[in-house]
Parts: C-alpha cells; sequence; structure tokens
C-alpha cells in the first residue's frame, strides 16, 4: 500500500526510506527558488475576459456575484477549457449536484490537446453544503497544497474555488464555537490573514531542484476564487477584503443576469492589473489587416472608450431619446450595441460559442472595430446613420461567435471582404445618386 517503503536514500551514514505517502502541513506554503512576474495569459476563452479582464498564469481573481449571476457556470467553463494544464476545482459548501454535474460532463468531454477525458486533467475536491464545517475550512487549503504539489513537477495549475464565502462562513462558525472575539458582522478578525494566505499562495515561480537537462524548473498557480455576497452587496468584509488580495475583480452584475447578458461580467466595475504583462503574448498572436491596423492593446483602448462614453451617453438618450442625438455619438452606441451582442455576450452552452480562442477573439473585434472605422467615414462623406445600420454584412458580423468555429478563421476573413465590397458599393451609388 501507499505506506510501504520504495526506495532509500543514503544521507551521510545514514540511509533514509520513503513511501508514497506524504504529508504536508497545508496551512504553509510550499518552498520554491523565486518569485517571477507574470508574461502569460491564461487563456480563458471567454471573450469578455480575455480582451477586457484578463488573468495570467500565476494570477489572482475574485469573481464576485449575488444569488444565480453566473459563477458557478464561469468556473466550470473556466476548468473545462482554460489552458491550465491541471485543473484543482474546489467545490465549497455549494450544491451537492453541482459537483455530480462536473464529474459527468468531465468524463464526456474530451480535452482537444491531449484526446484523453478532462477529467484526467482535474482533482476535484467535493465539501458540498451538507458536510461539516470543519472539513470545509480545511478544503480551500488542501485545494492550494494539491495544486502545488503539481506546480512543484513544472505544470501551470489552475484553482477553481467555489465558493470562497461559504468558506468564510466556515470560518466565522468554527470562532464563533471557540467564543472567539467576533470582528465586522461576526466573522473572525483573522478573515484577511486567512484569504491572503489563500491568494497568495499564487504565482509564477521558478521552482526548486533542475530537470533531467540540469535546466531550471518553472511553474504557475493561479487562484479564481468565487465570492457569494449576500444581496449581492459586494461592500460586505470578503468581497471587500478579497478585492485587497487578488489583482483582477470579474464583477457579476444581477441586471445583466436577469437581461439574460452572459457572462454577466459589468464591464465597468470589473478590473485587471495584468494587460501590461502580457501584451508581448498577445502581440505574438496578432496578424496583419491592412483595413485595420490595431494590436490587443489598441483594440482593448478602443472597446473601452466605445464602452464607457456608451455609459454616459445612456442617460442623456433616455432624456431626449436616440434620434436626437448627434450622427457620431449614435454610431457609438450602435458600435457598443455591436461589442455588447455581438463580442461580450457568449453562450456558455454552445457548442461553438463556449470556446474563442485569440485568433478568433482578434478576428470578432477587429471586424466590429473595423465597422466603426468605415462608419465614421461614411458619416463624414455624407452618409446617414442608417445606412450604416442596414449594411447586409452586420449580421454575419453578430453570428461570427456561434457560426464559425475557431479553426475556421478564413470564414471571417471573407466576411471582412464582403463587407468592404458592400460599403465600396454603397460609395459608388450614393456618387451615382449625387451626379443624377
Ligand atoms: N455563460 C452563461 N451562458 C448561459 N447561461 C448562463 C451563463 N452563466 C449563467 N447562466 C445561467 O444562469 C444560471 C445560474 O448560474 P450559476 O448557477 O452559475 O449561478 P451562481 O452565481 O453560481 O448561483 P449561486 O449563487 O446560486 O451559486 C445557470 O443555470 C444558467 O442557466
Ligand atoms: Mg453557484
Amino acid at each position: 500500500t501507499i505506506i510501504d517503503d520504495i526506495f532509500q536514500i543514503k544521507v551521510g551514514n545514514d540511509k533514509k526510506s520513503f513511501s508514497m505517502l506524504q504529508k504536508w502541513p497545508i496551512i504553509k506554503s510550499r518552498p520554491f527558488k523565486e518569485r517571477n512576474l507574470p508574461n502569460k495569459p491564461l487563456i480563458t476563452g471567454m471573450r469578455v475576459i480575455d480582451l477586457l479582464f484578463p488573468i495570467t498564469k500565476g494570477g489572482t481573481c475574485g469573481v464576485p456575484g449575488g444569488f444565480g449571476t453566473g459563477k458557478t457556470v464561469i468556473q466550470q467553463s473556466l476548468a473545462k477549457w482554460s489552458d491550465a494544464d491541471l485543473i484543482v476545482y474546489i467545490g465549497c459548501g455549494e450544491r451537492g449536484n453541482e459537483i455530480a454535474d462536473i464529474l459527468k460532463q468531465f468524463t464526456e468531454i474530451i480535452d482537444p490537446k491531449t484526446g484523453r477525458p478532462l477529467l484526467d486533467r482535474i482533482v476535484l475536491i467535493a465539501n458540498t453544503s451538507n458536510m461539516p464545517v470543519s472539513a470545509r475550512e480545511a478544503s480551500i487549503f488542501s485545494g492550494v497544497t494539491i495544486a502545488e504539489y503539481y506546480r512543484d513537477m513544472g505544470y501551470d495549475v489552475a484553482v477553481m474555488a467555489d465558493s470562497t464565502s461559504r468558506w468564510a462562513e466556515s470560518l466565522r462558525e468554527i470562532s464563533g464555537l471557540l467564543e472567539e472575539m467576533p470582528a465586522e458582522e461576526g466573522y473572525p478578525a483573522y478573515l484577511p490573514s486567512k484569504l491572503s494566505s489563500f491568494y497568495e499562495r499564487a504565482g509564477n515561480v521558478k521552482l526548486l531542484g533542475k530537470d533531467e537537462q540540469g535546466k531550471e524548473k518553472f511553474g504557475s498557480l493561479t487562484i479564481i476564487g468565487s465570492i457569494s455576497p449576500p444581496a449581492g452587496d459586494f461592500s460586505e468584509p470578503v468581497t471587500a477584503t478579497t478585492k485587497n488580495f487578488v489583482q483582477g475583480i470579474w464583477a457579476l452584475d444581477s441586471n445583466l443576469a436577469y437581461s439574460k447578458h452572459y457572462p454577466a461580467i459589468n464591464w465597468l466595475n470589473s478590473y485587471s492589473n495584468y494587460p501590461e504583462y502580457i501584451t508581448e503574448w498577445w502581440q505574438s498572436k496578432n496578424f496583419d489587416w491592412p483595413e485595420i491596423d490595431i494590436d490587443w492593446s489598441q483594440c482593448r483602448k478602443q472597446v473601452n472608450e466605445i464602452l464607457s462614453t456608451d455609459n454616459e451617453l445612456q442617460y442623456i438618450t433616455q432624456l431626449i431619446g436616440e434620434e436626437n442625438l448627434p450622427e457620431h455619438q449614435q454610431l457609438i452606441l450602435f458600435i457598443a450595441q455591436l461589442i455588447k451582442n455581438g463580442f461580450l455576450i457568449q453562450s456558455a452552452f454552445d457548442d461553438i460559442d463556449n470556446f474563442t480562442d485569440a485568433k478568433k477573439l482578434l478576428g470578432i473585434i477587429k471586424l466590429i472595430l473595423l465597422v466603426y472605422k468605415e462608419g465614421e467615414e461614411l458619416l463624414k462623406q455624407g452618409f446617414l446613420i442608417d445606412d450604416i445600420k442596414e449594411l447586409d454584412t452586420i449580421n454575419g458580423v453578430l453570428r461570427i461567435n456561434h457560426a464559425i468555429k475557431n479553426e475556421d478563421f478564413y470564414l471571417i476573413e471573407n466576411l471582412k471582404k464582403t463587407l468592404l465590397n458592400e460599403i465600396e458599393t454603397l460609395k459608388l451609388l450614393q456618387g451615382a445618386f449625387q451626379r443624377k
């Protein structure tokens, strides 16, 4: 069995025996040589994350969201599609059927990278709501420790914890039983230090030891924790404290979820501190489209500008109506609509839409920004906003997400040609019309 000795090593004059069983303290992090800056994104296949709020291999991120806003669906999609080598999924105090779901789905889905069931690369830690609270407290730290074990072999490991609020509640319950002095909302005063000792175990590190060729070894541990604030109130202690320890927040919004805008990641409240570290990586995925010569960072910048202008204009639009805005602002509203419907909204349950790779992501967003660029040009030449809205190709652009597969990138390029032809024809027709 696992406690039998399997090998011996000479240490000085003594011999030391080892079995397969290993015991580590789970609340202490495993040693490594040094921590490095993040330099690669963890590609999640979710467009809103990969473009606007990216996470890196070795990064940390919190996903706060009220009841039913999609935390579990996001965590499960990440477990399925993100490009980590190994996943440790901690179901902490959540429903048992969700864990059963994962077990079932992961045996059925085949990992495109290895051709084996996805379950082969996942460690599931099940601690459902009906299990004892003390086990729940341990589940989170057991999870990261197992993750560190694989990281030490040189893998990129990602830990998903759903949900860290249930874990914090178990701390509260235990602390109550121990009659410790409660702090904010009854949570123990050491809640922040517990949370930080969880998230600080993430990182992109140089490992102890060398590989077979005597070269340095590297590994990474990414942590994504969901948070369920009561009544969706983000100022409560667990959400507020987590924000101090993570580098990114994907804030889920119940209004978006009600209106079926999934993933319900609010683009105004969410943030990520990682973009500057991964610009270079994205540069290497870029392709040349002479008609719209922008890279990932510039796409991000433009999309952010359009979305924030859209937000400012919403209020005025309600007062005076969209049709009374200057044409240029109407164009921004229209492009923002395209970005929301054609890019940000993504179904986790559609066979094509559930995972968007880097190239398709850039293809879709560049095409939408090309509509913007050409639209501005058309307005300058005296065309009306409706001429732009009525372009036939727009429908095709909106359908790319679930109609064109990652590997059929040429179809996106064809669409671009059709769009440019359509605009050319429009200009010619109008020119002829004016000459009459
Ligand atoms: N990306 C998505 N695509 C399609 N539907 C989604 C998506 N995200 C969430 N949903 C829908 O929202 C429902 C609730 O999502 P989920 O169970 O993930 O919420 P939750 O935040 O984990 O809720 P709870 O607070 O109860 O744990 C899902 O059953 C699904 O129908
Ligand atoms: Mg859930």
